[in-house]
């Protein structure tokens, strides 16, 4: 790693997120793995991203893809090894880019060594302490502790049954029931994980995305949310949630960033942290977890849950930009990651029904592509930095049609077979047309690939300059060589005509996004640099954006 590199370089990233399981698979068993992502590391440089951001490779039943960690400091063996890891970690510097891994603090998996302890221990026993342990309510303990739901669909408690097959307490997990949830005001827990932070960043990586930030503190009494179960499940905006968004949380993150800072002599510099935090919108919640002593950045969901219109991709951006500009903290842009619907699809759907499961609404690729190519644009020119989901840089839409029986999310059997999850996003990426498995690697992928994929493979987009690959490698070029983009701040054109985005960066770049049903024309005065759509006679079509030069 150089040391020229800026210390704050995260204000501006583009960051890939790698889903691994689905990337590269390196040794032919159908599964993504680390050979296969040091295969690609030199098609991520090309690409023009900053830095590799790849969920959980650590060792796990994948009851939750990976989510479910047994052990923080080792690798699935599905995955490779510790020493290839170390590895990839190094010739990804090499190649300019950072790397940053995925921690799971919230929860651990049903077979971590502590949860095995805390089931061999008896109630009220330390080794049950890491953990949330309650007898259940009524006579005999038949009802669970509290009214609280799974994220997965279904009650966060499970009964446990002793050797005799006799029930006794019951164990918390906000998500599936072998991701039982810790106890972050247990000292040891939070011990532990400041071990495995510099366990991680001892070994060069540049980062972590914290899963579920918002959740590790829990209300001490456990009471009940009071909802029923439909609302419950729509996670709602109350206020004093028992287990969302608590303030206790920053405490935690307080501790992680001075370990951070404390890298800071190092040839990697000190570290990053990203938020997965699902907060309440129309607020300054996600700001507090950017505050100087606190967090660097957090993913920006609430631009992701925008629809296809003008309006909400306006308010988003200003209460981002304002909120977060409050605590000097630059802004973080997703369009898609592995837990909702693929943007391309998305925008191919009727206003509303935009995040509805896979499969269960109707859906036009046609303008969904236009779309996203066109959301592209506007991600990449807007003040911060932004993630690229693997695949949403080759147009991936979801794949709605899944065979049930392939079908791994948990959701899936969790809601009763009711919502298809998210395996729809998961799908193993295509890298040509007519190696086995798309060049995903030679044996039979996880999850299947559709077969009209090999005309939206690598190999089949490069070159091709209407290809989405080629936008976004232009995109993220230019991104580098025009002044005014990346952190900063943006001047809007409050002249644009209604339905029209357009923004200043800079002295002379100006973004223009058309989510109007007409087409617009674009200033006299200026160079096209880039646009998702071709510009005949000065206009800007229906549904395109433009990157343009003012003279
Ligand atoms: C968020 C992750 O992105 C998702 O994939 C996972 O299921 C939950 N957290 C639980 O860890
Ligand atoms: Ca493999």
């Amino acid at each position: 790693m150089t040391s020229t590199t800026p210390t704050d370089w995260w204000r501006s990233a583009v960051i890939y997120q790698i889903y691994i399981r689905s990337f590269a698979d390196g040794n032919g068993d159908g599964v993504g793995d680390i050979t296969g992502i040091r295969s690609r590391l030199p098609y991520l440089a090309a690409l023009g991203v900053d830095a590799i951001w790849i969920t959980p490779w650590y060792t796990s039943p994948l009851a939750d893809g990976g989510y479910d960690v047994a052990d923080f400091r080792a690798i699935a063996p599905e995955f490779g090894t510790l020493a290839e890891a170390e590895q990839m970690i190094a010739e990804a510097h090499e190649h300019g880019l950072r790397v940053i891994l995925d921690i799971v603090p919230n929860h651990t998996s049903d077979q971590h060594e502590w949860f095995k302890e805390a089931l061999a221990s008896e109630p009220g026993s330390p080794a049950r302490a890491r953990y949330w342990f309650r007898p259940g309510h009524g006579p005999d303990g038949a009802f669970p502790p509290n009214d609280w739901r799974s994220v997965f669909g279904g009650p966060a408690w499970t009964r446990l049954l002793d050797d005799e097959g006799v029930p006794e307490e019951w164990y918390l997990h906000l998500f599936a029931p072998e991701q039982p949830d810790l106890n972050w005001s247990n000292p040891e827990v939070r011990q532990e994980f400041e071990d495995i932070l510099r366990f991680w960043f001892d070994r060069g990586i540049d980062g972590f995305r914290i899963d579920v930030a918002h959740g590790l503190d829990k209300h001490a009494a456990l009471p009940d949310i009071g909802l029923d179960e439909e609302e419950l499940l729509a996670e709602p905006d109350i206020p004093d949630h028992p287990h969302w968004d608590r303030d206790g949380v920053h405490d935690i993150y307080r501790d992680w960033r001075r370990i951070a800072d404390s890298y800071a002599g190092t040839p990697e510099g000190a570290r990053l942290f990203v938020a997965e935090a699902w907060v309440r919108t129309e607020t300054n919640r996600l700001a507090r977890y950017l505050r100087p002593d606190e967090l660097h950045t957090a993913f920006n969901f609430d631009f992701l849950k925008c629809g296809w219109n003008a309006e909400e991709f306006r308010r988003s951006i200003d209460h981002s930009l304002q909120t977060l500009g409050e605590e000097n903290a630059p802004a973080t842009w997703v369009l898609s990651n592995h837990d909702v619907i693929r943007h391309v699809t998305r925008y191919g759907r009727a206003a509303g029904q935009e995040h509805k499961g896979a499969g269960s609404v109707p859906t036009d690729l046609v303008p969904g592509v236009l779309r996203a190519r066109a959301a592209a644009l506007l991600m990449l020119a807007l003040p911060g930095g932004a993630y690229i989901y693997q695949g949403d840089e080759l147009g991936l839409p979801e794949v709605e049609n899944l065979p049930v029986e392939a079908l791994q999310d948990p959701i899936w059997e969790r809601s009763g077979h009711q919502s298809r999850g998210r395996d729809g996003c998961r799908v193993p990426l295509p890298w040509s047309a007519d190696e086995p498995a798309l060049g995903f690697g030679t044996g039979t992928p996880w999850l299947p690939q559709p077969s009209g994929w090999k005309d939206l493979s690598v190999e089949a987009q490069t070159g091709d300059q209407f290809s989405m690959l080629e936008l976004y490698r232009e995109a993220l070029s230019l991104r580098r060589s025009v002044p005014g983009l990346g952190d900063g701040s943006l001047t809007w054109r409050d002249d644009s005509p209604e339905g029209v985005l357009a923004f200043d960066r800079g002295t002379n770049f100006r973004c223009v996004v058309n989510l109007s049903r007409r087409v617009v024309p674009l200033p006299a005065k200026a160079d096209v640099l880039l646009a998702s759509a071709p510009v005949l006679d000065g206009q800007l079509f229906v549904g395109a954006a433009a990157w343009l030069r003012l003279r």
